[in-house]
């Protein structure tokens, strides 16, 4: 079975899949759940100079896997955590001999006194800084330097997408903290009730966050981005709920990664269960470790590829696995499959213009490059 440790910042992680900061780990209890559903370390829910004001309601469904939500930071006082919260969950952190880690934002003048109360709490090994709500890249900028003179302990910061250039944000940071988490959730964006014409969330104009499976090819090159601009590891976080996904971040340059809207949808025993799937995914492809795949892409790609502006090749059938299902005659805008009810898909080459979209909508994987190379089931 494939190895699934890593080490983070020198701390020592069983595994590399953590809690990102959000309900699933809103207080040391569900930090214990956390745990016992197979987390790698712990990360707690986002702390700061008072309680957040969340507005009700502050969460909402958004297609299949995705997530807008306005819930601030924790509901919980700060005082609340220094004196239960954060036993609880570090005590969870030792029973099961994985590290924790504290969030805590915002502002510089809150982060120079929030910062040393946290790390004056034995037992947390690392402090996440979240940005979301701290201004422009100057007030972020000031907000880490001012919390790296007030505790010892490695700072990763946490960089938002609406913050635009993150790689240019994460090597304006460098200097000033120890490793970068990308991303935190999209936005804001809006939802409306139509049959009342009002917001479903409750914020002021019903703008919400965005998460969860949407969310992962911004995270991905959120996190390749950064990967690319700094030597600091990267956590990846952002719609991963498969193993696959998180072989994707790792690929991308993550060297761990966070997982908050897939366990509100499947229970805290999600980390695990991405666990089990990238450990399997690695044994089929012959790696022996999920060191083993981090950064492939970067490495790949890091320099950008040759961009192609003429077809050269059109999919092929593989009869056998076509099932006749139609699918990729819908989708061929150039009319260049046929698929009609009954019968095994034909492509017809003359007219395929190389777009891909079959290859990637076929649900058994019959349409192949000629290489052989299927895409499907993506
Ligand atoms: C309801 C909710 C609350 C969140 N609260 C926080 C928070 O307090 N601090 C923080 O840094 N990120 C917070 N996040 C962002 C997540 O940690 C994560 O970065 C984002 O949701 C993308 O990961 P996901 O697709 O696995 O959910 C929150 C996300 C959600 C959905
Ligand atoms: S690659 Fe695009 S153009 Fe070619 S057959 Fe498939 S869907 Fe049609
Ligand atoms: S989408 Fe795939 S399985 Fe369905 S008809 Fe086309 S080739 Fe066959």
């Amino acid at each position: 079975m494939a190895n699934m440790s890593v080490d983070f910042l020198g701390m020592h992680f069983r595994n590399p899949v953590l809690p990102a900061a959000g309900p699933n780990v809103r207080d040391g209890e569900s930090l214990r759940r956390a745990a016992e559903g197979g987390a790698g370390a712990l990360l707690a829910k986002t702390v700061s100079v008072q309680a957040a004001p969340v507005p009700r309601t502050h969460m909402m469904k958004f297609g299949q896997q995705g997530m807008l939500n306005t819930e601030l930071w924790t509901e919980l006082t700060l005082e609340q955590w220094l004196d239960e919260e954060y036993a609880v969950g570090i005590a969870a952190a030792r029973e099961h001999g994985i590290p924790f880690i504290a969030s805590m934002g915002y502002t510089a003048e809150e982060l120079r006194e929030i910062g040393p109360k946290v790390a004056a709490i034995d037992g947390i090994d690392a402090v996440e800084v979240t940005i979301h709500y701290t201004g422009g890249a100057e007030k972020v900028e000031a907000g880490v330097i001012a919390l790296r003179e007030v505790i010892d302990l490695p700072i990763i910061a946490k960089l938002s997408p609406h913050y635009g250039d993150l790689g240019e944000l994460a090597a304006r940071l460098e200097p000033h903290v120890d490793a970068f988490t990308c991303i935190n959730s999209f936005g804001p964006t809006l939802a409306i009730d139509i049959e009342t014409a009002k917001p479903i969330l409750g914020s002021q104009f019903g703008y919400g966050w965005i998460s969860g499976e949407p969310l992962k090819p911004l995270a991905l090159r959120c996190v390749f981005e950064v990967a690319r601009r700094v030597s600091k590891p990267v956590m990846g976080v952002g719609g991963i709920s498969t193993g696959r996904d998180l072989i994707e971040h790792f690929m991308a340059g993550a060297s761990a990664v966070g997982i908050c809207t897939a366990v509100m949808y499947e229970g805290h025993g999600v980390y695990g269960k991405i666990v089990r799937e990238a450990s399997e995914w690695l044994d089929e492809h012959g790696y022996s470790s999920i060191r083993d795949v981090q950064g492939l892409f970067l490495k790949n790609i890091g320099e950008g590829q040759e961009v192609v502006i003429e077809t050269r090749m059109q999919p092929r059938v593989v009869e056998d696995l076509c099932i006749r299902c139609t699918a990729c005659e819908r989708v061929c805008m150039f009319d260049a499959i046929t698929a009609p009810p009954g019968e095994i898909a034909r492509v017809h080459e003359e007219k395929c213009f190389q777009c891909g979209l079959c290859l990637t909508v076929c649900p058994t994987g019959a349409l192949v490059w000629p290489q052989g190379e299927g895409l499907g089931g993506h």
